[in-house]
């Protein structure tokens, strides 16, 4: 059986302890939706996220962690420890990390890897800049970056892979249905050698999904779900992305 669709908001370094009444009216307004319904807010409010969302399918997840268990790693946070604060998801690699804290493929996958162990189900994040796009190498990065990110035993049950292309993120621009289409059965194929369920394992695009997009990009083949930044920060626009990925089955 397929695996059910993702949508995943990605609250980035946005939100207080006061947003967490859009969680109340997301959560009202689907309390049983048709698809997986995440939102990974900062590390301060998975716990008050999963304590508000509680009775509700609303699962909740971390935006990073370290790739140690424990120790002393000043302001950093393990994948147990947001385990134990509920959360079921981990985004890993998003481009904004690996641009602002210089995270390789190889951090990415010792993070999944630790995630993996955890209980977390990883989402990594692959993508390529406008300069890479510009150049022609946009396969050729993604290949290195599938290839480089992904552990050992990374399966359709403990991982998710999110195509952000760095140029379409907060940027309202989105690329055409057909790179989308190209990039997401490129990374099928690439998965077809690596994990025995590659066709479970569900690819998320990522990048300017909004409500008004949401249903053209979901008709896309090997597009399983979205991971959504500005969109996630309200419940009505997520909702409305969600409500998109339900009708498309
Ligand atoms: P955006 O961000 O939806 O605001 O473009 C997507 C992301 O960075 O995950």
């Amino acid at each position: 059986m397929a695996p059910r669709k993702l949508a995943a908001g990605n609250w980035k370094m946005n939100g207080d302890l006061a947003s967490l009444t859009e969680i109340d009216q997301l959560c009202k307004a689907h309390p049983e939706p048709g698809c997986d319904m995440l939102i990974c807010p900062p590390a301060l409010l998975v716990y008050p996220m999963v304590a508000s969302a509680q009775t509700h399918a609303l699962m909740v997840g971390g935006q990073d962690c370290h790739a140690k268990e424990s120790g002393a790693h000043t302001g950093d946070i393990s994948a147990a420890q947001l385990r134990d604060a509920g959360a079921d998801y981990v985004i890993l690699g998003h481009s904004e990390r690996r641009a602002d804290h210089g995270e390789t493929n190889a951090d990415v996958a010792a993070k999944a890897a630790a995630a993996h162990q955890a209980g977390l189900i990883a989402i990594i994040c692959v993508g390529e800049t406008e300069a890479q796009r510009d150049a022609g190498e946009t396969l050729s990065v993604i290949g290195d970056q599938i290839a480089g990110s992904l552990p050992e035993r990374s399966d359709s049950a403990n991982t998710v892979i999110a195509y952000e292309p760095v140029w379409a993120i907060g940027t309202g621009r989105t690329p055409t249905n057909e790179q989308i289409a190209e990039v997401h059965g490129f990374i099928r194929r690439q998965l077809d050698g690596r994990t025995g369920d590659a066709v479970n394992l569900r690819l998320l695009y990522g990048g300017s999904v909004k409500p008004v997009n949401a249903a053209e990009i979901f008709a896309i083949p090997n597009v399983d779900g979205a991971l959504v930044g500005g969109a996630s920060l309200k419940a009505a626009d997520f909702g409305g992305i969600v409500a998109a990925l339900e009708a498309a089955g």
